[in-house]
Formats: C-alpha cells, structure tokens, sequence
C-alpha cells in the first residue's frame, strides 16, 4: 500500500502583490489557518516578494513557498532570470515549471520544460509541472493527447528514483482566469489521464505516490467539490489565493 497523498493548497500569485502587499496578506492569513500536518499549504509569490513572504511564514512549518519560474542554467548572463540555486538559497522549496501563461504568453516550449524540470530536481527543490490544453483543443478532442504530449518528455528524462519529489499540476488553459471550472466530472477524468500516463512510464505503484493538483477558477464555493474527486490531491489557485479570506476558506475545504 501506498501512503495516501498529502492535499497540497497552493496559491500562485503570479504578478500580484509587492514586498508590502505580500506582508499585509500574511498578517490576515496566519491567524485564520491553524498548523495542520495533514495537509501543506504553499505560496509562490513574485520573486521580488519572495524575502517578505519567507519573513512573514517564519514560525510556520506548515506553510511552504515557490518560485514560479526558473532558468535551467546555473547562474551567468541570463538578464530577468533565476537559477535554481539562488532559489534555494532565498528559501524556495518547490518552482512552478511550465505554467500555461509561460508556455503560451512567453512561448515556453516542451523541451524547456524538461531541462527545467531537470535542473530544479538536480537542486534538491520540488518541480510542480503545470500542464493543460486550449479550448481549441479540448474541441477537437484532443485535451488528454495534448496533456500527455507535454507530460511524457519530462517523464521520459526523470529517473524512478526522482518521480517521488515530482508534483504535477493540471490546469486547463481555458479555465485559468475566466471564472469557468472543468466539471469536476472532467477533472477527474483528466487527473485518470495523467496517473494512467504515469503509470505506464512508472508503474501503477509509483504512480500512487504523485500529487495531481487541479487548477483553474478554483474558488471557495468550488474547492470542495473539485478536491473529493478521485486523483484530485489539491488545488493551484490564482486568483482566489490572493485574498486572505478567500484562500483560507480554500485551504479549510480540504477538510
Ligand atoms: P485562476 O485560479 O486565477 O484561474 O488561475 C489558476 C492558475 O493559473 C494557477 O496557477
């Protein structure tokens, strides 16, 4: 038997709130989240907000923080970008790889995921690869092709010995931002698409032990319904995470 998965709650803030935004937010978010080892809670701030939020969760063992985007080279004249190590060393513990508005507003290929995926594991974080079709292509019923094409490289060049440190976010691109969910329906049926995908490459049993979160318009009235899905381990928020109160009442929904 496997150990069961960990709900993992995670807000990514993307390019919203500065150093001061970040420390007002936590000051309204701690108190109205207990410490709970049976779920983690993790934040991907800006990387300029990033000293602020680690001062703020200080003492919080239960909440954990991202980047939310790396370079894969280790250091150099790279103007704009990070390494995995400066990450590290700022307190990062997981990097976002490949989230749709990198792949589809900064042209962020398939093969840039797979040497960022190498490099966070090679520092010793954790990659949350985030992947997810377009409407035109969930149309042309082609959603679970598309989410295996972009997963299937980044397996195919990870060891077993890694898979256990991989997170893997779902995140249709048509329901990021636009306040439209996938049915929970659906997002069971894409999560079944990914663990069978990791299953073939992996295994059944290695499979079990990867967290699948599901992201898009995840709000406090939908987080729980979207989270008691089979092979729904827990939710990537935008939006919704950047109110204290709101994403409170998300990470409560995980039970
Ligand atoms: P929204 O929750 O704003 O739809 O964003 C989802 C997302 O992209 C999280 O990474």
């Amino acid at each position: 038997m496997t150990a069961p998965r960990t709900p993992i709650l995670a807000g990514n803030w993307k390019m919203n709130h500065g150093p001061s935004q970040a420390a007002r937010f936590f000051a309204d978010f701690l108190p109205l989240v207990q410490p709970a080892d049976d779920r983690s809670v993790v934040f991907f701030p800006p990387a300029v907000s990033f000293a602020a939020a680690r001062e703020a969760v200080q003492g919080r063992p239960d909440v954990r923080l991202g980047v939310q985007n790396v370079h894969w080279e280790e250091g150099g004249a790279f103007t704009g970008e990070l390494s995995v190590a400066m990450a590290a060393d700022a307190g990062a513990e997981l990097v976002l790889v490949g989230h749709s508005e990198r792949r589809h507003v900064f042209g962020e290929t398939v093969d840039e995921t797979v040497r960022k995926v190498g490099a966070v594991l090679r520092g010793g974080l954790v990659p949350v690869l985030c992947v997810g079709e377009t409407i035109e292509e969930r149309r042309a019923d082609r959603a679970e092709a598309v989410v295996v094409e972009q997963l299937r490289p980044v397996l195919a060049s990870i060891s077993a010995e890694q898979l256990p440190t991989l997170v893997i976010a779902y995140e249709p691109v048509w329901a990021i931002g636009t306040g439209v969910t996938a049915t929970p329906a659906d997002a069971a049926a894409m999560h079944a698409a990914v663990r069978r995908t990791l299953a073939e490459v992996y295994g059944a049993q290695a499979a079990e032990g990867v967290p699948v979160l599901y992201g898009g318009s995840v709000k406090p009235d939908n987080a729980a319904e979207l989270m008691s899905q089979p092979g729904v381990d827990g939710v990537l928020v935008g939006g919704a995470s950047l109110d204290p109160a709101g994403f409170a009442a998300i990470v409560a929904a995980a039970g």
